[in-house]
């Protein structure tokens, strides 16, 4: 064996995750969809899944994917600039155009993909980005990517946000980026005045409504929508149809020069097989399912306010304010995969975030509502988590 033997290097790598409670694992869900799974062969409480509207099991989404790829084949077979742009790629991306109020739309494969695209597809070396500090990995990631100046704001203040644009350097093109639904604490990006500072400065403003797509908003446009905002040719929009919407896939949509811009510069849309026929139907038949039954987002906001209600009563620090997302705040890495593994002895299953996915110091347990859940569900997920409490010792 080589001195400098590299397995030995990440297993010791590996050990020093171990040992600061940071060490993940992939955990088997069966099914993957619903308000009762099984979670190692252990039926519970599925708390933890982003299924916000519960269209992940929906038939008529399961209906649209299957009937798609048997009429239309498995895969598109190509990426989108050679032969891979289908009628239903288009036919989406106008209905995404439509949905989000926007001149144009494109549809990549996953989200993270989205943000990757767009990210360094607008912004190069000479372009100043500005980022909220608590963005996802995916934004994080292609700020990287975009070999642009990026400098960081702390979370939600877009009065630094501003400074930090106004400083500089100049001369190139200015993005101010923001999750519009943060993932890992649930609370809303100040829409309204990052859009105000993006028109100050002459920047544009992507705003990632992963989690707001579906959730937020009268008819689940999102976070737009939800403060009443009409978007401007300066709005960048993306969001996914991962997680409310009950399939796969990112979007952005906006002025019809931004989406040029994409076309030509995207590699995470160009240098890829362009997404299957039957991720497109599911994402197709969703929009139309979310505008069919609205009170899939009604009930998702009662049971997350009962939620809420419960944790707080029972004297849990929520994180966040409103919303299907209730982050309960527990500290150290270490007790909250403690009170993780006694919640799932209970029945519950809601997985420790721990850093890097959070600051040090504010791992959590991180509770997702859905609509798939009943009110007895949130009620047994807060009693269950109380008990767990007490066994851990918290
Ligand atoms: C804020 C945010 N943006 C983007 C993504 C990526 O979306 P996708 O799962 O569709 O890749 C996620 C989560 O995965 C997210 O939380």
């Amino acid at each position: 064996m080589h001195a400098d033997d590299p397995l030995a290097l990440l297993q010791k790598r590996l050990e020093l995750r171990r040992c600061g409670g940071l060490a993940r694992r992939l955990v088997s869900i069966g099914p993957a969809t619903g308000a009762r799974v099984v979670v190692e062969g252990r039926p519970v409480l599925l708390m933890a899944s982003n299924d916000y509207l519960g269209l992940a099991g929906h038939l008529r989404l399961r209906r649209a994917a299957a009937r798609a790829a048997e009429e239309l084949g498995a895969s598109s077979a190509a990426s989108r600039l050679a032969a891979g742009t289908l009628d239903g790629h288009l036919a989406l991306e106008r209905q995404i155009a439509r949905f989000k109020h926007a001149e144009t739309a494109l549809y990549f494969h996953t989200g993270y993909m989205t943000n990757l695209g767009v990210v360094s597809g607008l912004a190069g070396p000479g372009d100043l980005i500005v980022s909220d500090q608590l963005n996802h990995a995916s934004l994080i990631d292609a700020c990287r990517l975009s070999r642009a100046t990026v400098k960081v704001y702390p979370h939600r203040d877009w009065r630094a946000a501003e400074r930090l644009l106004a400083q500089g350097p100049g001369g190139g093109l200015k993005l101010l980026v923001s999750d519009g639904v943060f993932s890992m604490d649930g609370d809303l990006a100040p829409l309204a005045r990052l859009l105000e500072v993006a028109q100050r400065q002459g920047a544009l403003l992507v705003i990632d409504d992963a989690h707001a797509t579906g959730v937020w908003g009268e008819t689940g446009r999102g976070t737009a929508e939800h403060f009443g905002i009409t978007p401007g040719p300066e709005l960048v929009m993306v969001g996914t149809f991962s997680k409310a919407m009950g399939g796969a896939g990112g979007f952005v949509a906006g002025h019809r020069v931004v989406i040029d811009t994409l076309v030509n510069r995207a590699r995470s849309l160009l240098y890829t097989t362009a997404p299957p026929p039957s991720q497109v139907a599911a994402a197709a038949e969703a929009l139309k399912v979310l505008a069919d039954e609205p009170w899939r987002r009604q009930k998702l906001h009662q049971l997350s306010a009962r939620l809420r209600g419960n944790l707080t009563n029972a004297g849990f620090e929520v994180l966040s304010p409103a919303g299907p997302i209730v982050p309960v705040l527990v500290g150290g890495a270490e007790p909250a995969v403690s009170l993780s593994r006694a919640l799932l002895e209970r029945g519950v299953y809601a997985p420790a975030m721990r850093p890097p996915t959070v600051p040090q110091g504010t791992s959590r347990l991180r509770l997702a509502v859905s609509a798939a859940h009943e009110p007895a569900d949130m009620d047994q997920a807060a009693q269950a988590l109380q008990e767990a409490r007490r066994e851990v010792g918290l």
